[in-house]
């Protein structure tokens, strides 16, 4: 399968890299120089639960681009640019990987090829130009988007990511959408405590910071199932708890991005539940705290853009 990974960041980086594994599968990534470049001169190298180097295409370039899939990879706030971007290209099939809610109805509302919703829990952080450490073994769930959507895309998609050793999971239209609440959860409770706290994901498994999986599972919970998603609270928790011990060595997407002085996705993750549960009459204190404390961080170093 030809596959373009839209967004060479970490989790695009390792994902890009584990399918170029297959001899079958072409893999093109879509990033920045100086990553970009390094790939192409020497490969893009992985560390971590496993080493090896892989030759992938990389190009800056995002337009005009064919494929039988793309993977979108990038930052949530990204996604509407990645989506024109897309829309010079022609695709069989479009598939969101990323974290926070919001990035499925960006593609689907630019894009007329069949849009996938998709999850991810591998752990992986990008140190450098060309290399990316491979830090916790996840798993990934997608699922069709529009019933427009829900023909044979979305199993041909996890055939070939299953090619590539993923463990992978093909759900419904409705499945696809209480899984991403689920993931929604994961990264309400790790991504902002573990920037704030400057901690690794696994200090969650832990007194103290354990304190925050139940309150924050209950808060994600309420606010879901006011919004018709039928997930136990219970079922989020056990969700965070496996995170965090499958990506125990990883630093969250979030740390990484604190630490670069970064732009973080709060807004579409902690700030999404905060949005929902007010317009249901939900209590959130937990993520309001934690959205208030992240967007001052980024109010101070004048990373939030003018609108929000
Ligand atoms: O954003 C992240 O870092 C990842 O989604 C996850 C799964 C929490 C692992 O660190």
């Amino acid at each position: 399968m030809e596959i373009v990974v839209f967004g060479a960041g970490s989790i695009g980086s390792l994902l890009g890299a584990l399918l170029a594994r297959v001899p079958d599968h072409g893999v093109t990534l879509v990033g920045r120089d100086p990553h970009v470049s390094t790939i192409r001169r020497r490969g893009l190298e992985v560390t971590g639960i496993e080493s090896f180097t892989v030759e992938p295409r990389a190009t800056t370039d995002g337009t005009g681009l064919t494929a039988d899939l793309a993977l979108v990879t990038v930052k949530a706030y990204d996604t509407e640019a990645a989506a024109r971007e897309l829309r010079t290209g022609e695709f069989r099939a479009v598939c969101s990987l990323q974290n926070g809610m919001g990035n499925e109805k960006a593609l689907t509302g630019r894009l007329d090829c069949p849009v996938l919703g998709g999850t991810t829990s591998y752990g992986a952080v990008r140190t450098g130009p060309g290399e990316v450490v491979w830090n916790g073994a996840g798993e990934v769930v997608i699922g069709p988007w529009r019933p427009s959507d829900e023909d044979e895309t979305a199993a041909e998609v996890g055939d070939a990511m299953a090619a590539a050793g993923f463990d992978v999971d093909v759900a419904d239209g409705a499945g696809i959408r209480r899984r991403l609440w689920e993931k929604l959860a994961v990264n309400a409770a790790i991504n902002p405590t573990t920037a704030l706290a400057r901690i690794e994901n696994g200090a969650l498994g832990d007194e103290p910071g354990a304190d925050l999986v139940e309150p924050i599972a209950r808060e994600v919970g309420a606010t879901a199932r006011a919004v018709g998603v039928s997930v136990s609270d219970e079922a989020l928790a056990d969700a965070i708890e496996s995170v965090v011990t499958a990506t125990a060595e990883n630093e969250s997407s979030m740390y990484a991005d604190v630490q670069a002085a970064r732009r973080t996705e709060i807004d579409v993750i902690n700030g999404y539940v905060v949005e929902r549960a007010g317009e249901h009459g939900v209590e959130v204190p937990t993520n309001r705290a934690l959205w208030t404390l992240l967007r001052a961080w980024e109010a101070e170093r004048d990373l939030r853009p003018v609108d929000a």
